[in-house]
């Protein structure tokens, strides 16, 4: 079995972040999201993954991830010239892929456990492909599956605007080589994208046995900011362990699961958990609250934080109360008292700012 993750595509949703980086390495308490589809992978026992990347990201990814080396397994990259679509990058991958079953991950899903026990699944029954459901409160933003009662999939519709049920398919998925056949057939669809929904009701149109399972475990798309804020607090409220290898001062307090990375320093401030900070950082008479994370490099002085991500090399600086943000690298939030009280920014496209 190999693997394919999808690191291409544009990131649209989450700009203005993905002007300048991946969506797939915006971090999750502090580790890029497509690690965690890696680290899932390499789980389940799969030592072949091949990495697809878009010209104008892949090299970011690259420089990131490496050669797998760092995980003990080889990581080949695969360069879609054009977002043409999920069926699209397979097609592309076809060579890497060759006669193999692979697992398809998408690189901005995340799952709340392993996805060994999928894997083993297939390799008993080995269907033309599995895939993943879950419920879903907007279902006109995914792919939807149609299931009969038994759980047969009938039907599979990408973003319905009348969804047959509240089903999304998750962004992981099992294929055996059939799916080459399946794909050779379908058109773009109406975004202009080869789409892998298509294939998969093309391979149930096939007469082809097309397996589903629904997800009794967490699963996010973190396409969007508050998607990924919501993943943040969930990797951290599940997986955070407290760890304490910077400094802190005694007239600081540390509340709940805390890591502090090294050569970090935290003076007069209290901290409640769970909360993630990288290396290098200074926290100053601040609060931070539950569900941040905090990245290397960053300062944060007289200021109060929850529930964000803040992202390495930023500065925080007499800021009264953040709350639900996502603050992207090197950025500059300070209160500035020395004239009238005014905003003055300077933002890239895209931004969003509430005051
Ligand atoms: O997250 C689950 C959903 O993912 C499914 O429910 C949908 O059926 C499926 O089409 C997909 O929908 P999205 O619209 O969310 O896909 P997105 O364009 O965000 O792409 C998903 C990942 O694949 C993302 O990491 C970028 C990458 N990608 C995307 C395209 C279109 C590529 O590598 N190449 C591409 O051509």
């Amino acid at each position: 079995m190999k693997a394919i993750i999808l690191s291409g595509g544009k990131g649209t949703r989450l700009r203005p972040l993905t002007y300048s980086g991946a969506k797939q390495l915006v971090p999750i308490a502090n580790k890029p999201i497509l690690f965690y589809c890696i680290e899932n992978i390499i789980q389940a026992g799969i030592k072949e993954v091949g990495m697809i990347i878009a010209p104008e990201t892949g090299q970011e990814i690259k420089s990131t991830v490496g050669d797998g080396s760092a995980w003990g397994i080889k990581i080949h990259y695969i360069c879609q010239d054009v977002p043409g679509g999920l069926a699209h990058a397979i097609r592309t991958a076809r060579e890497f892929l060759a006669d193999s079953s692979f697992v398809m991950y998408l690189g901005d899903n995340l799952i709340g456990a392993g996805i060994g026990k999928f894997v083993d699944e297939f390799n008993r029954n080995r269907p033309e492909a599995l895939i993943l459901l879950k419920e879903v409160d907007n279902p006109k933003q995914f792919g939807v599956a149609d299931v009969s009662d038994s759980g047969k999939v009938m039907r599979l519709i990408e973003k319905p605007e009348v969804p047959p049920s509240n089903l999304a398919l998750v962004g992981i998925y099992i294929f055996s080589p059939r799916i080459h056949d399946a794909i050779e057939v379908i058109k773009p669809s109406k975004r202009g994208e080869l789409e892998i929904t298509d294939a998969i009701q093309e391979l149930i149109n096939m007469g082809c046995n097309v397996e589903s399972f629904i997800l009794d475990m967490w699963w996010l798309d973190t396409g969007k900011k508050d998607d990924l804020l919501t993943a943040n607090a969930i990797v951290l409220d599940e997986w955070l362990k407290g760890d304490i290898s910077g400094t802190v001062d005694s007239e600081s307090r540390l509340l709940g699961r805390v890591a502090v990375g090294r050569n970090s320093i935290i003076t007069g401030s209290t901290i409640r958990g769970p909360v993630v900070i990288g290396e290098n950082t200074v926290v100053e008479n601040s609060f931070i609250g539950p569900h941040t994370s905090i990245g290397s490099n960053v300062r944060i002085i007289k200021s109060s934080v929850e529930h964000s991500v803040i992202m390495n090399e930023s500065e925080l600086r007499d800021i009264e109360r953040l709350e639900e943000s996502l603050v992207g690298r090197r950025v500059k939030i300070v209160e500035n008292r020395k004239t009238h009280r005014a905003l003055r920014l300077m933002l890239g496209d895209d931004s969003v700012v509430e005051v």
